[in-house]
């Protein structure tokens, strides 16, 4: 089964005007083409209509978070209904500092992907991952497998999600999984979601690493045969997203 490689830049809560026009320029030199490399960058939801003015068309933009509410009396929630009227194709759920910083749990991150899923044409990229002491005390695959076990039931076109493995102790930190440990959970996912929903499913199923990707270590790991693309966080803030761009191919 051959994956289309799907790589992300989530901009997180960075970016001024002046910075966003300028990255913009840079990562414009990237040359890809979007049929053979999925790329998506997530700016803060403000930033999303300069993102798209500055940025060639080759790239998608998506939005870094939504509501797990529909429209109504919640101030400063963004709905999954307005980024699809929008004509945005992407949304992320459940990014480990949302979990961390924002209380978002695993019921929580079902519902924003529930409120998604009902949306045609709008794409999910679902993170998951294992922080430090989980991982020290072999609890790695548990958690993954119960942060997937959450959303399953929510999912109603796998072809509209992406998975994003983001080990919560390489996030930020310059540690990153090696190509060995990211392919032992991704392929363990891959199986999970063949024995869960069916071996098509898992096989189409992109599943994408994240980490403290760079310039140097993307080569490796995209050779790994579970590993379809990356969500990165620093360096796509970096002329070095657009080596990363390059490492499929
Ligand atoms: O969403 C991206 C991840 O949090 C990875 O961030 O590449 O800065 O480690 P990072």
């Amino acid at each position: 089964m051959t994956r289309t490689p799907w790589i992300g830049g989530n901009w997180k809560s960075n970016g001024t005007v002046a910075s966003i026009c300028e990255l913009s320029k840079e990562l414009n030199q990237a040359s890809f083409n979007p049929s053979q490399t999925q790329v998506v960058l997530f700016p803060t939801a403000l930033h999303i209509s300069l993102a798209k003015e500055k940025l060639k068309n080759e790239f998608q933009v998506g939005c870094q978070n939504i509501s797990k509410t529909g429209a109504g009396a919640y101030t400063g929630e963004i709905t999954a209904e307005m980024v699809a009227d929008m004509g945005l194709k992407w949304v992320m759920v459940g990014h480990s500092e949302r979990r961390q910083y924002y209380g978002e749990t695993n019921e929580v991150v079902a519902e924003k992907v529930a409120m998604a899923a009902k949306q045609e044409g709008l794409n999910i990229v679902i993170c998951i991952g294992e922080k430090l002491e989980e991982r020290e005390s072999n609890k790695t695959m548990e958690v993954c497998r119960t942060q997937m076990e959450a959303v399953i039931p929510k999912i109603t076109n796998w072809d509209r999600v992406v998975i994003a493995y983001e080990p919560v102790w390489a996030i930020g930190t310059g540690k990153v999984a090696t190509p060995e440990q990211a392919q032992e959970v991704h392929h363990e996912l891959r199986k999970f979601v063949s024995e869960r929903v069916g071996a098509n499913v898992a096989a189409s199923l992109r599943i994408v690493y994240g980490g403290s990707v760079s310039d140097s270590n993307c080569v490796s790991l995209i050779k790994c045969e579970d590993v379809d693309g990356f969500l990165v966080g620093g360096a796509s803030l970096k002329k070095a997203f657009v080596d990363i761009i390059g490492a499929p191919s």
